[in-house]
């Protein structure tokens, strides 16, 4: 996993800045999309229509600013559009390690085809390096950043990854039974990086990574350490997962452990 330069507009990056408050221009690339879906991700002509409107739809309104940022996962350029202004629209240390665990061990987790959810997805590098891996991915977050998170997985995915991934709105303990009912979605993986720091939803958070993890579905959690309740909050997590450390990245503090629900 690398970082590229950073800056607001980068020479050959992906990313375009939003037009207006209004909505976001689509790019040329993307309004020359084959109607007919061929060469494209399955799903067809539909799927893109209408994943291209809500590309448009969807508008970060609350954002003043943005910079572009550039990653290349697994040989592909990645760019991420950013704003300092959300904790929810900036890449975090978790995702950086959390892409190049996956980089390094795709034989070994093999997410062809698998089903994966991330929760706390943020501006949504995690999710696009699973797409880039081939799996059918659920991209979460608050609805306050889904348009960003929206924006940066269609401008990585689209025709170049063989499912598109998804976005849906998922506040940790809220609602799941209702908006994610067990006998309907069930997940291989569920992916999660940086979800753990200061907020008041941690126990929503683990009973969230608990509702998801049926029998086979392995948790991936990366995490930079810096406070106390961290820790606590991994004392919580061993209690009710099976929990290796799967790797430490010393320089970022980021460990990542691997998680199964303990069934007994
Ligand atoms: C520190 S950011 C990490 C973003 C991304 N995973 C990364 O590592 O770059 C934490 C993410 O969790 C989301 N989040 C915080 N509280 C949440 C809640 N109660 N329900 C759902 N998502 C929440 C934030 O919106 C944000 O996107």
């Amino acid at each position: 996993m690398d970082v590229c330069l950073s800056s607001v507009q980068q020479p050959g990056c992906l990313g375009q800045e939003p037009s207006s408050a209004a909505g976001w221009v689509v790019p040329k690339e993307e309004e020359g999309l084959q109607k007919d879906g061929v060469g494209g991700p399955p799903g067809g002509s539909n799927r893109i229509e209408s994943t291209l409107h809500s590309l448009q739809k969807f508008v970060p309104t609350d954002y003043a600013s943005y910079t572009q940022e550039c990653y290349r996962f697994a040989g592909k350029k990645i760019v991420i559009q950013e704003s300092i202004e959300s904790y929810g629209a900036v890449v975090w240390p978790g995702a950086m390690a959390l892409c190049q665990y996956l980089e390094e061990h795709t034989d070994e987790l093999n997410f062809q085809d698998a089903k994966i959810l991330e929760i706390g997805a943020g501006p949504g590098l995690v999710s696009i390096a699973a797409s880039i891996l081939g799996a059918q991915v659920t991209a979460t977050d608050l609805p306050d950043v889904l348009g960003n998170l929206e924006y940066n997985l269609l401008k990585n995915t689209l025709k170049c990854t063989a499912h598109l991934p998804e976005v849906k709105e998922l506040v940790w303990g809220e609602d799941l039974e209702q908006n994610f009912p067990k006998s309907a979605f069930y997940y291989d993986y569920v992916l999660a990086s940086d979800v753990v720091y200061h907020h008041y939803f941690l126990d929503k958070l683990l009973a969230t990574m608990v509702y998801f993890s049926q029998p086979g579905t392995v948790l991936l959690w990366a995490n930079k350490f810096r406070f106390s309740t961290d820790y606590e909050f991994l004392d919580k997590f061993k209690q009710v997962f099976d929990t290796t450390l799967l790797a430490e990245y010393p320089e970022s503090s980021v460990k990542l452990y691997k998680g199964i629900l303990k069934w007994d």
